[in-house]
């Protein structure tokens, strides 16, 4: 009986430890919901057409995620985004980069014209 319920406790031990995995990875889903506000500057897919904001669509999740917690800390300072992640929590960090990860981004790497000489 006791054989029984450990198994069973380990089971379901496994079983939260592969949810908050999949939930620290951020949700694209949840973070296009909350992208709205991004959308503003970002454009609506994260494909900004002002070259005063940034292009976040098909850039790294890792990097995104990295970068709205650098500006929430202070060590990446930028008077506009400063104010734009405030009210986010660590989740909403992971899924907003994954979601503006998620899409196809329309960046690209110009060729050197003189092959690099
Ligand atoms: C009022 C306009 C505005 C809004 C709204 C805004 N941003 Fe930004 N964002 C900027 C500007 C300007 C920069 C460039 C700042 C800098 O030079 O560091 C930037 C930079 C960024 C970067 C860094 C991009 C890179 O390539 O390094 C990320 C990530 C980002 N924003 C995410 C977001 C997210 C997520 C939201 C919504 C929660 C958001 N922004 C809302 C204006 C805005």
């Amino acid at each position: 009986m006791q054989r029984i319920s450990v198994f069973f406790a380990t089971a379901a031990l496994m079983m939260l430890a592969t949810l908050s995995t999949a939930h620290a990875a951020g949700d694209p889903e949840a973070g296009r919901e909350k992208s709205q506000t991004c959308a503003a500057c970002h454009g609506e897919k994260g494909n900004s057409q002002n070259a005063m904001y940034p292009k976040l669509a098909g850039q790294h999740p890792s990097y995104l995620y990295v970068t709205l917690k650098q500006y929430k800390s202070g060590e990446r300072d930028n008077a506009i985004m400063s104010g734009q992640v405030t009210q986010l929590s660590d989740q909403d960090m992971r899924d907003l980069a994954a979601y503006y990860g998620s899409l196809e981004g329309d960046l690209y790497t110009l060729p050197l014209r003189d092959g690099g000489q």
